[in-house]
């Protein structure tokens, strides 16, 4: 398939756009700087928290996964089984156990993911979501495949 262009102007912090690519839901979520903070944080409970697994390009092998930390890239399929998480940026402590700061729940067998898309342990998906090929026209575009 071609590569997609997504316009991220008018995404908000905190905010999601879905784009299609290959026929795949691709998500973008512009991280706020209290959402990239929270990452390191989340390292002791990740099956891969260094992205040691090539789930993504060599230039997203780092801390958030990305080119620019505010955007993160991912493709919306779970590792699984392939369902399509859901993105929870923000979770009560008793909805989903105090270790939860948010990020992506599947909704199939109960894998999550952190808001740097990698997978938790004790969950049944193996490995973090795929950060899909991608790069920036300019500020606000990113051209993805
Ligand atoms: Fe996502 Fe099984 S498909 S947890």
């Amino acid at each position: 398939g071609a590569p997609v262009e997504a316009d991220v102007s008018k995404l908000e912090p905190g905010g999601l756009l879905r784009v299609k690519w290959r026929g795949q839901p691709v998500w973008i979520v512009h991280r706020t700087p209290e959402m990239l903070a929270s990452l390191a944080s989340n390292d002791p409970k990740l099956v891969d928290p260094a992205s040691g697994v090539p789930q993504q390009p060599a230039y997203c092998q780092n801390a958030t996964r990305s080119i620019k930390p505010a955007y993160l890239v991912a493709i919306g399929i779970c590792t699984h089984l392939g369902c399509s998480p859901i993105y929870r940026p923000e979770v009560a402590p008793d909805d989903m156990g105090a270790d939860w700061k948010g990020g992506f729940f599947c909704p199939c067998h109960g894998s999550r993911f952190d808001l740097a898309a990698r997978v938790f342990k004790n969950v049944p998906a193996p490995t973090n979501l795929v950060i899909p090929k991608h790069a920036y026209l300019n500020e606000t575009t990113i051209l993805i495949g």
